[in-house]
């Protein structure tokens, strides 16, 4: 399929990286158009395991990968992931490709989402990952307080720090209430970061004419999506979402490819759902499920090693996210985790104000009121995690997984029974 797109169908971490790194050898190109490090992508190969948070995880591949316009990079992040990755024999230079019109975070960045997480949203905080990316997003979209990476090699690059910097310390001070605000260096920065521009230059290119090229030379692209569909700014559980287009939607506005060249789109799914941060989670189990589930699948964040929130299977919301980001398949992941459950749920309808419904609700106040209607099934109650082909998987997960197959309105391409490339099962296609 020359133009693939991964994506996450829920509230992240579905298990990309997997996905992304398995596939990676069957394409030219791997691309990364929205979020920054707030994402935290694993990739495993036998004892090595690796987090990659801006990387494209098709680095391991004989491929180009690219980080495109739409994405807000930490200068100082990447080099320490490039260096991180040298250290471990994995050579980053000319296969590493940042697009010289993706937007910077800068120190007052991080500042930013500290002190302002928890001032606007009804007493619930976020939770962001406090990487600077929705305040780094909101300058782009402002443009006043904007720099992008082909801006740190302009000779007006100091002249505009300086006149940020002189803004900045004054929205600090007024966002700090009664702490001391932190206040800039306009210098520390400007030498900071022309050194990060030093060392990044050999990688900056206009990516947007890279990939148009090489769409129309007929190349292989893989689009890897971060975060997941329930995150998207637009059309995730708004305000509780990260500040990028995260689901099938944010392709084209952030790799500049447009949606006509794109052939495929595969939805990655958990075989249940876990969120971390704030905001409204109706299949959630604050209790000995959720706590199962958890300790079972090591559910703690990537980037944060925050406990993840986990619930059931909803079928609801992940029919919309399928449908909104044109999913054509779906992976279904961390399907050994579901081993030792005696039944399990599945979501199929919300019930909000005594009314039965199976769209997801537009706003957050909706969400919260959902009752979830569940359907039951009986758990398989066997290990798994050794199963290599669909046939061998037991009879009530093959159930589960058709179930799910069945809701979705999509066929299932992979179940994944570990984290290994190893453990992956191809199911069989229909017809
Ligand atoms: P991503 O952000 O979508 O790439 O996902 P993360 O890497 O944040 O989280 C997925 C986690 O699940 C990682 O620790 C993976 O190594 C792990 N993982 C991936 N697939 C499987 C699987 O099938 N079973 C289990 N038990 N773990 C998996
Ligand atoms: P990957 O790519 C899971 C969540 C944060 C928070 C919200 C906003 O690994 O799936 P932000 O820092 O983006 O402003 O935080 O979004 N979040 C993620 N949750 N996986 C991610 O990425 C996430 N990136 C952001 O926890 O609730
Ligand atoms: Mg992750």
């Amino acid at each position: 399929m020359p133009v693939t797109c991964v994506v996450g169908l829920q509230w992240g971490d579905e298990a990309k990286g997997k996905i992304v790194d398995l596939l990676t050898e069957q394409f030219d190109i791997v691309v990364r158009y929205q979020g920054g490090a707030n994402a935290g992508h694993t990739v495993v190969h036998g004892d090595e395991t690796y987090k990659l948070s801006l990387i494209p995880s098709g680095i391991f591949g004989d491929v180009q990968c690219v980080v495109g316009g739409g994405v807000v990079l930490n200068p100082a992040g990447i080099l320490d992931e490039i260096d991180g990755l040298a250290k471990r024999g994995i050579a980053v230079g000319k296969n590493l490709m940042l697009s010289d019109r993706l937007h910077v975070i800068f120190p007052w960045h991080f500042e930013e989402d500290r002190l302002i997480d928890q001032m606007c949203t009804g007493g619930e905080a976020i939770g962001t990952t406090m990487r600077g990316i929705g305040p780094c997003y909101r300058d782009k979209v402002g443009r006043s307080f904007a720099v992008r990476m082909g801006d740190l090699y302009r000779d007006n690059f100091a002249d505009r720090i300086r006149q940020i910097v002189e803004a900045k310390n004054q929205t600090l001070a007024c966002y700090s209430g009664s702490e001391k605000p932190l206040q800039l260096d306009a210098d520390e920065i400007i030498k900071n970061y022309s050194g990060y521009a030093e060392r990044l230059r050999p990688h900056v290119a206009d990516t947007t004419a890279y990939l148009l090229d090489a769409v129309e030379a007929g190349k292989n692209l893989l689009f890897e999506g971060a975060q997941g569909a329930l995150l998207d700014i637009d059309h995730g559980t708004f305000p509780f979402v990260t500040s990028s287009n995260s689901s099938g939607v944010g392709v084209s506005p952030g790799s500049g490819v447009p949606g006509c060249h794109i052939t495929k789109v595969i939805g990655i799914l958990k075989a249940y759902t876990t969120r971390v941060g704030g905001g409204p989670f109706p299949t959630e189990q604050d209790n000995d499920i959720g706590q199962h589930i958890r300790d079972r699948g090591d559910e703690y964040g990537t980037v944060t090693r925050r406990p993840r929130r986990c619930g059931w299977f909803d079928a609801v919301a992940s029919r919309y996210t399928a449908r909104l980001s044109g999913v054509d398949v779906v992976n279904i992941m961390l399907m050994d985790v579901l081993a030792e459950m005696p039944e399990l749920k599945i979501c199929t309808a919300y019930e909000i104000d005594g009314q039965r419904t199976t769209d997801f609700p537009a706003h957050v106040d909706d969400l919260r009121k959902v009752v979830p209607v569940y359907e039951t099934m009986p758990g398989w109650q066997e290990e798994i995690t050794e199963v290599r082909n669909y046939d061998d998987l037991p009879e009530k997960a093959r159930n589960y997984l058709a179930r799910l197959s069945e809701l979705l309105g999509r066929p299932i391409e992979i179940v994944s029974v570990g984290p290994e490339r190893t453990q992956t099962i191809f199911a069989p296609t229909k017809g």
